[in-house]
């Protein structure tokens, strides 16, 4: 069990960096394109967590609108919706807001002073009240979310909430949606931390649009663009369709310029695909796209050096593209093949960097596979 869910932040700002205006009506900065593409993130976190003034506030559902993502939830085993997070250090919260409507499992993480008086005030059935110390403790909020099975947590704001997880070093993801427009308004709120950031800067993962939103996504955490280039294949490992015979596992393909080439996880396209291959698919076919000759190949999974349901291997694959180095981050234990993939890499010229640190989230991803100890 990681010690700790993976944080994404997620926010839509103004050009100048606004999340709202200052009027008690909520503002949507982003547009059709851009809610469907937060629709989709959403749908891929077991838990949605914002600050208790935007529940006062704005009021949210914090549900999946679109049914066929909470579909394809459900056939995972997963919930139809993510849970519902808030925390707050006064327990003023009012429980006929839409955060403590049935669909989802609702969590309330409340600083102990406030304990006794939030109990009173939402019931018994409203929603589960967490103690998180005094004052209240963002760690431990989330030590106690991955142990109620949390690992991917999306955390949507307002202002206090995502300058709390900057200024503490507790978000490994940022996704950054910037309105094309100024408000130039001191009085509203604004993305900005109480005090600097560690570990900055933060690492650009790629840029899109979504209509005339720009979504930037960053990537934060210890350890540099390469552990943070990693931890993002472990997480694409959980988009993995399950299987009882083959590993999950997921990759990310990076340019000689920090730029993303490509991601992919495992079975994405078909039933048989390894991640390394999906993402090398994506860039066309052979002759090689020339850009991987400089490139970084993350995997959560060591490459395959042997295989049974396809007759090219991952390092075969690597080594024909010509990609110098990969990084990865658990060793294949000896469950389906004997392949020595790290070694062979080597052996045919490429740095293969391991990151050992990252091989207990790389397996709990597979953990029904390989048990859940040591
Ligand atoms: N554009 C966007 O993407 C977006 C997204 C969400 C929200 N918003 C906007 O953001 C604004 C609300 O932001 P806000 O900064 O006023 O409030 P917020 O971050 O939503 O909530 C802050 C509240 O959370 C509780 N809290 C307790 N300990 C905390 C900690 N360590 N870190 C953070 N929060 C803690 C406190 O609740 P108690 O007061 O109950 O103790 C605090 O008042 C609204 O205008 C909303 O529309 C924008």
């Amino acid at each position: 069990m990681p010690a700790r869910p993976y944080v994404l932040l997620s926010c839509a700002t103004s050009a100048d960096g606004y999340l709202d205006d200052a009027s008690p009506r909520r503002l949507i900065l982003s547009g059709p394109a851009d809610l469907d593409r937060v629709d989709e993130v959403r749908a891929g976190c077991d838990a949605i967590l914002v600050g208790a003034q935007t529940v006062r506030q704005d009021n949210p559902r914090l549900l999946i609108r679109d049914p066929r993502r909470s579909a394809r939830r459900a056939a995972r085993g997963l919930p139809a919706h993510p849970a519902r997070v808030t925390l707050t250090a006064t327990g003023n919260l009012d429980p006929r807001a839409n955060f403590f409507a049935p669909g989802a499992l609702r969590l309330v993480y409340c600083a102990t002073p406030a304990l006794a008086a939030a109990r009173a005030r939402l019931g018994e059935d409203r929603a589960v009240l967490v103690d998180a110390g005094d004052p209240l403790s963002l760690d431990l909020m989330l030590v106690d979310l991955a142990e109620r099975g949390v690992l991917r947590l999306m955390a949507e704001g307002g202002a206090q909430l995502l300058g709390a997880f900057l200024a503490g070093g507790l978000a490994d993801e940022l996704q950054l949606a910037v309105a094309p427009f100024f408000l130039a308004d001191p009085e509203a709120p604004r993305l900005s931390l109480p005090r600097p950031a560690p570990g900055s800067p933060m690492t650009l993962a790629c840029t899109s649009r979504a209509g005339e939103v720009a979504v930037l996504r960053y990537l934060l955490g210890p350890g540099g663009p390469d552990r943070r280039f990693l931890r993002w294949a472990v997480e694409l490992s959980r988009l993995c369709p399950p299987s009882a015979t083959a590993f999950s596992v997921g990759a990310v393909l990076v340019g000689e310029d920090g730029e993303l080439l490509a991601t992919g996880f495992s079975r994405e396209q078909e039933d048989h695909d390894h991640a390394e291959e999906v993402a090398l698919r994506k860039l066309g076919p052979a002759p090689y796209n020339p850009r991987l000759r400089h490139a970084t190949l993350y995997s959560s999974l060591v490459p395959c050096g042997a295989r049974a349901s396809r007759p090219v291997t991952c390092v075969q694959h690597i080594v024909a593209a010509g990609i110098p180095r990969v990084v990865f981050a658990w060793r294949e234990p000896r469950l389906f093949t004997d392949g020595e993939g790290a070694e062979q890499l080597r052996a045919a010229g490429v740095a293969v960097t391991e990151v050992p640190e990252l091989a207990g989230r790389a397996r709990a991803v597979n953990a029904h596979l390989v048990g859940s100890g040591g």
